[in-house]
């Protein structure tokens, strides 16, 4: 949700700026602005929309020399997507940006507009700078000003101001949404949400914490927690930017999409040795201890854990609930010391999650994140992490992050069974080799993504459609209509085989759409009946199975596999790409639907 970048040094302010929001871009995409301070003067273009029109408008500016930049991509909280809402927000001599949500801005505003201050915009943003240069009229001094101004904010923030009153300076600030300081071997500082911006141009960077505070001076970096200067923990960043380019894939979802056969076997690697499951991260976690699981997670990662759930409790033997985690928060719930809570997040960030595992923590849980990004809040919080190993990803509809959290869990399923001595070692053993073989059944076979790509113009329009799986199948089928609604805007739900009769069916008709996820090893001949209800009162027929099916309209087949997560993956794969083919066919941008935004900082 929003993305920031700032730059203090001697280069080319503009070019970092927009680089580096072209890779936050995925953040939120509804406007994009930056300010340049340079020998005392302030420079700042906004634009509305992709970030491309902001980078039209700026294409005859240049700023090298020493100075200062920063940069902002929104998404929007408060107020519409419109230029003056755009960031960067200024009063008299100062200008802000700002990544989360001020949630006493209304307090504050009611205040300064007492005092005759005018604003420009309806965001909560813009309160902050007013309330800064208002401090600095009081104090005299700009950095006790700052100090006060954040001392003030209550909410999710990432922050940074500059000002003519001290024109060598960045302020900066962070408190539950993310922010990394970087230096580069010549001892610039570059700031940014996320760690790619900054590849190619820092060699270490500080992950700041909630409550830090502080500036970046020419020569100098300050940085405060409950008034006390704290150490800068410098890490080394050795991230490979190749890992972020498209590759001469029309999208990054297609790219992701593809590419889950390797990242999945990432995930495996060093996991399973001499068919043994061995996840190290986990050697201080006492599961003698623990005799329940919970699991909180929001969007496509709350679908990976619905499919933990009936992973743990057939493997694992241990009773799990999933909850998603803006539910979690607000319904009291009792926290177990006995009860392992698990949180997964792609991101490592989502506010939701992250607070749902704050409250485990504070209730005594144990904790474990699977998450895909090392270093993030949610890792950093978390007793424990397995690291899912997907790699960028920069398509906003999860694909290959979606595959390895499920892997991860089913990998954790069964360490947890081969810890409790509850599973036989020949279905140890079968299970291992059908995860062995999931980076193959991930290759995608170029013909059955023509198929789909002609199948596509079938489903570009009806009244909805209904993805039907039944056991673990029932996640994937909803996972399977969310990518479709969010890329391709149609409205689309995913359900239990079994109950659509008790409901659903009543809106069958020739354009209801069902696509139906049949696996040969799981359920064949219920799903087979519920089907034909459907067929039988009109719905069109989209079945996904490796046995072909008289009512079908049409048919994807799928390979024999022998074990049902084969087909898991295998009808995963076709969902993602069906998604994907129509959404193309529509004309949508696949990799920035609209009101979306890849990370949710905010709750
Ligand atoms: C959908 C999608 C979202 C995320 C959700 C949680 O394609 O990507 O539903 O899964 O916003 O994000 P993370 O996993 O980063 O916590």
């Amino acid at each position: 949700m929003c993305g920031i970048v700032g730059y203090i040094g001697t280069k080319e302010k503009r070019d970092f700026l927009i680089h580096g929001l072209k890779e936050l871009e995925y953040r939120g995409y509804d406007s994009a602005g930056i300010a340049v301070l340079k020998e005392g003067e302030i420079s700042s273009f906004k634009a509305t929309g992709k970030l491309s029109n902001l980078d039209h408008k700026t294409e005859n500016f240049s700023s090298s020399g020493f100075g200062l930049g920063i940069g902002h991509t929104r998404w929007a909280t408060h107020g519409k997507p419109t230029e003056a809402n755009a960031h960067p927000h200024w009063g008299e001599f100062s200008y802000i940006i700002h990544n989360g949500i001020i949630e006493n801005y209304k307090e504050i505003k009611d205040e300064l507009l007492k005092e005759g201050i005018t604003f420009l915009s309806q965001t909560d943003t813009e309160v902050a700078v007013h309330l800064f240069e208002k401090n600095v009229r009081e104090l005299g001094d700009c950095f006790k000003a700052f100090e006060k101004t954040i001392a003030s904010l209550h909410g999710a923030y990432a922050i940074l101001l500059i000002t003519k009153k001290a024109p060598d300076v960045i302020f900066f600030a962070k408190n539950a949404v993310p922010l990394l300081l970087g230096r580069s071997p010549e001892h610039e500082v570059y700031f940014s949400s996320s760690d790619a911006p900054l590849i190619g141009h820092v060699n270490e960077v500080v992950y700041l914490e909630d409550g830090e505070y502080g500036w970046v001076e020419k020569n100098a970096i300050t940085l405060i927690k409950n008034n006390t200067k704290q150490h800068l923990d410098f890490k080394p960043l050795t991230h490979d930017k190749l890992s972020a380019q498209k590759d001469g894939y029309r999208y990054f979802m297609e790219k992701e999409i593809y590419e889950q056969s390797i990242v999945v076997g990432e995930t495996l690697m060093g996991r399973i040795k001499e068919n043994t499951i061995v996840l190290d991260e986990l050697s201080h976690i006492d599961f003698s201890a623990i005799d329940a699981i919970k699991i909180c997670a929001c969007g496509t990662s709350y679908h990976a854990a619905l499919s933990a759930c009936y992973m743990f409790e057939r493997l694992s033997k241990i009773r799990t609930n999933v909850e998603i985690a803006s539910e979690f928060r607000y319904k009291e719930p009792l926290l177990d010391p006995k009860t392992l809570f698990i949180v997964i997040s792609q991101s490592g960030e989502t506010a939701d999650t992250l607070e749902a595992l704050k409250m485990a923590k504070r209730g005594g849980m144990p904790t474990l994140a699977i998450c895909n990004v090392d270093n993030s809040s949610i890792v950093r919080t978390a007793d424990a992490t397995i690291l899912t190993r997907a790699g960028i990803e920069k398509g906003v509809a999860s694909t290959k992050a979606f595959a390895t959290q499920v892997i991860t869990l089913w990998l954790l399923s069964l360490y947890v069974a081969q810890i409790k001595e509850c599973i036989a070692p020949e279905r140890l053993n079968e299970e291992i080799s059908a995860l062995l073989k999931i980076p193959l059944v991930l290759k995608v076979n170029e013909q059955t993504h023509e198929k789909i790509r002609r199948l596509s113009k079938r489903y570009l329009h009806g009244h909805g459609f209904f993805f039907i799986g039944r056991d673990l199948f029932y996640p994937l089928a909803l996972e399977g209509a969310l990518k479709l609604k969010e890329i391709s805007y149609l409205h689309a739900e995913g359900y239990p085989a079994g109950e659509m009769k008790h409901g659903p069916i009543a809106l069958a008709d020739s354009e209801l759409f069902t696509i139906a996820l049949m696996p040969k090893n799981l359920l064949y001949d219920k799903m087979k009946s519920n089907v034909e209800e459907l067929g039988a009162r009109d719905s069109t027929l989209l079945i996904i199975s490796p046995e072909p099916f008289d009512l079908a309209d049409d048919f994807i087949k799928t390979n024999a596999h022998t074990h049902m997560m084969g087909e898991f993956f295998e009808m995963m794969l076709i969902t993602q790409l069906l998604a994907l083919e129509i959404s193309i066919r529509l004309g949508n941008d696949v990799d920035m639907p609209r009101n979306l935004a890849k990370s949710v900082t905010v709750e």
